[in-house]
């Protein structure tokens, strides 16, 4: 397997500690791509190999067009993200956080709804003869000749190797918090939550800052469907309910920084 020489790698690291420092730094740029975090808890969860930083965040929509005459519609987060917030898509616009979970059809997009909100022509390419296959390429990798385009943006450990929270803080980028009202502003909340650990004896502090998320998306994308503060107490959110895809790991694994990036979220973890 993959992984295995990467164990042995972290192994090594541990039993040397930091005596052979050069070998510790070969570690790390060793492992990164294999999705291995590079603390305590890499015997713990395995996670999958991530795709290239190019497609994380890329879909195939594939929900009619599989039984049809035109191949999946390919999707980019990162072609999107740079001009609009996820609020757009995810509040205004309807779209699921999950995919073929949306009952888009070609017909909707002609009459304005969905990706038609916008690919009508005149905030992006409309429909016609010679834009089907812009959309319908059939492949996961189609904006990958583009990605450079961002090569300049901060960086990040994982995913899409971008670190939109500071792409976004030195204005590289000022995505649309709204397609329909220009003078929408989202509600400021600063507080930082801290989600303590169910067992207290591992120093696994999780935050949680709202603002960071709302400069992105709408209360309604979280609150109650993902987080019933209704259900506060009651709720726990553990790790392996966030690598199964609940809580944190709706956005987590898929578009956001990937779980992988543990410290972005504990930030006291060894
Ligand atoms: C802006 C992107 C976009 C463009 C451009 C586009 N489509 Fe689509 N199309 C979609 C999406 C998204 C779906 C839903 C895909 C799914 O669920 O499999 C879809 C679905 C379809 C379907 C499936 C059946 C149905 O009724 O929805 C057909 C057929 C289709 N498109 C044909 C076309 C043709 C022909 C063109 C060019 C004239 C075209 N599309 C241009 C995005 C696009
Ligand atoms: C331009 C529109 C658009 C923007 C902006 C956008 N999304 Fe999406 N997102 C989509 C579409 C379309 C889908 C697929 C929906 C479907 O197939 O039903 C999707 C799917 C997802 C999924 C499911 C991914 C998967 O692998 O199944 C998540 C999670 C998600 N989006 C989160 C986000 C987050 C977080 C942001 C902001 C950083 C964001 N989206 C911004 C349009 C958008
Ligand atoms: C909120 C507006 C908006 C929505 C909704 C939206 N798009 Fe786009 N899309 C854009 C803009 C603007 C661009 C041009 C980006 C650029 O110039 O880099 C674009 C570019 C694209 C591209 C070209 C990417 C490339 O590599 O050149 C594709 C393909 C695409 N969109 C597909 C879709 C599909 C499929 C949907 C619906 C599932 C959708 N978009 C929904 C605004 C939107
Ligand atoms: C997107 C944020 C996020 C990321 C990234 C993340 N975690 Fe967590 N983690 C949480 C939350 C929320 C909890 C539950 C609250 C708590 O225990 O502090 C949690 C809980 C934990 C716990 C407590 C025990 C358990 O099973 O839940 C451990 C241990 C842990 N995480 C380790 C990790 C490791 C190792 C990584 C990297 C591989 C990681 N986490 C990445 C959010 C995250
Ligand atoms: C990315 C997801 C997300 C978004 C967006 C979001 N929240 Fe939250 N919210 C959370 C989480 C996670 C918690 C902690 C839940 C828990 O402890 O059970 C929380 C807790 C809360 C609480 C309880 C506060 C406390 O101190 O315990 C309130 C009130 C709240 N949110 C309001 C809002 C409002 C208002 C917005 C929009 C301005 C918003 N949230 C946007 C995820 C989100
Ligand atoms: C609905 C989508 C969504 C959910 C659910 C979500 N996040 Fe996020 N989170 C984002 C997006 C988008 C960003 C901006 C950074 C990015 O896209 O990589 C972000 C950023 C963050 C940051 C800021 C990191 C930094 O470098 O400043 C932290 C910390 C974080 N999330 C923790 C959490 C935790 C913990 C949970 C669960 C309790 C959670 N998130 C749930 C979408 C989400």
């Amino acid at each position: 397997m993959a992984w295995y020489p990467a164990r042995l790698c972290m192994l090594g690291v541990k039993l040397m500690t930091v005596l052979v420092i050069s070998s510790a730094l070969a570690c790390v740029s060793d492992t990164a791509s294999e999705g291995i975090s590079g603390t305590q808890f890499d015997y713990v969860w395995k996670y999958s190999k991530l795709p290239p930083p190019a497609q994380y965040g890329n879909i195939l929509i594939s929900r009619l067009t599989h039984s049809s005459t035109q191949p999946p519609v390919a999707f980019s987060h990162w072609v999107h993200r740079r001009f609009y917030t996820c609020r757009v898509c995810h509040f205004e616009l309807n779209f699921a956080m999950k995919t073929n979970a949306s009952d888009i059809t070609e017909a909707m997009i002609r009459k304005g709804d969905y990706c038609g909100a916008c690919h009508n022509g005149k905030i992006a390419f409309g429909i016609n003869d010679s834009t089907c296959g812009k959309c319908h390429t059939g492949r996961i990798n189609s904006s990958d000749d583009r990605f450079s385009l961002l090569k300049d943006f901060p960086k990040a450990r994982y995913g899409d190797e971008i670190n939109w929270v500071k792409a976004l803080k030195k204005g590289l980028i000022t995505p649309k918090q709204s397609l329909f009202n220009p003078d929408y502003e989202p509600i400021p909340f600063e507080k930082i939550l801290r989600l303590e650990p169910e067992r207290g004896m591992i120093k696994t502090r999780a935050i949680f800052p709202h603002q960071k998320h709302i400069d992105w998306l709408d209360c309604a994308d979280c609150h109650p469907a993902i987080f019933d503060i209704q259900m506060k107490g009651a709720q726990r959110f553990r790790m392996d309910s966030i690598n199964s895809g609940m809580f944190c790991g709706v956005c987590h694994l898929t578009v956001a920084f990937p779980v992988q990036d543990c410290r972005r979220c504990h930030p006291d973890l060894n």
